[in-house]
């Protein structure tokens, strides 16, 4: 657990590529030979999904693990790329539960307290800032946002980095580390404006690489299965194979 890396792929706007890149995240370092784990804390569950897993599969997930006496360890399901703590829509109740528990936004880390053997977790949030995400933050090393470079949504972000220093009374070392671009798109002006203000707002911790737009993306979602094994040579592969270094590089 001691030279585990935690990280929360956080942002509480929806659809800008949060579970896609938690999934394709994960592949790309493991492909780099890293020992991953994802943690799917959205009751939507489209991480799980997008990992290949059926949903009636599921014998225990995200609820089970802050919710019950579950051990980490038991929620686990293996894979060929990345391991995975799924979840099913019984998550969406969770957060009613949490709000009486004591220590209720460290349940989770808690939890990944015991766990061992893995050099990243990756967790992907739900598209807001509820007690599930409050718990991410707690259990995570540092946090990543994915922006995407067809909305305008940089205001929405301010609320997010206020909720992380609020975070730092429970977390102190926590911090934004990364901040990129998906479903970027170099043909539409707009996405540049995009650009330049995340660049404004957060200077160097925007990171060098960006996520392309890429239909084979949605086409990997469908088969329930990573970028990298529905077609190693779609331009989002390479975008996330050098995501995942500079991302190495970071968590050095
Ligand atoms: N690089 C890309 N190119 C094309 N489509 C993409 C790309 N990245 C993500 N998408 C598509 O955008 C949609 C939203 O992506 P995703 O589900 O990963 O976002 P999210 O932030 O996890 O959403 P939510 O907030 O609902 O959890 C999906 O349909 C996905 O296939
Ligand atoms: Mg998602």
């Amino acid at each position: 657990m001691k030279n585990t890396k935690i990280l929360s792929l956080v942002n509480q706007k929806g659809g800008v590529a949060k579970t896609t890149s938690t999934i394709n995240l994960a592949a790309a370092l493991s492909k780099l030979g890293k020992k991953v784990l994802v943690i799917d804390l959205d009751p939507q569950g489209n991480c799980t999904i997008g990992s290949g897993i059926d949903l009636n599969e599921l014998k225990y997930g995200t609820y089970n693990l802050l919710l019950e006496n579950t051990e980490a360890k038991d929620c686990i399901i293996k894979g060929p790329v990345y391991d995975i703590i799924g979840t099913d829509i019984k998550l969406a109740g969770a957060e009613l539960i949490i709000i009486s528990k004591i220590a209720r936004e460290s349940l989770l880390k808690h939890k990944l307290e015991k766990l061992g053997g893995y050099d990243f977790i990756l967790i992907d949030c739900p598209p807001s800032l509820s007690l599930l995400t409050v718990n991410a933050l707690t259990a995570s090393t540092s946090a990543y946002v994915p922006v995407s470079a067809s909305v305008f949504a940089v205001g929405g972000i301010s609320q997010l980095t206020e909720t992380i220093d609020s975070i730092k009374i429970l977390n102190r070392d926590l911090e934004i580390k990364g901040v990129f671009l998906t479903r970027f798109d170099k043909r539409e002006k707009f996405n540049f404006i995009v650009e330049d203000a995340l660049i404004e707002m957060f200077g160097e911790k925007v990171l060098k690489n960006k996520i392309r737009v890429c239909a084979d993306i949605n086409k990997s979602q469908v088969q329930g299965i990573d970028i990298f094994s529905h077609n190693p040579k779609a331009r989002s592969a390479e975008d996330y194979m050098e995501l995942a270094k500079e991302v190495i590089v970071l968590e050095k």
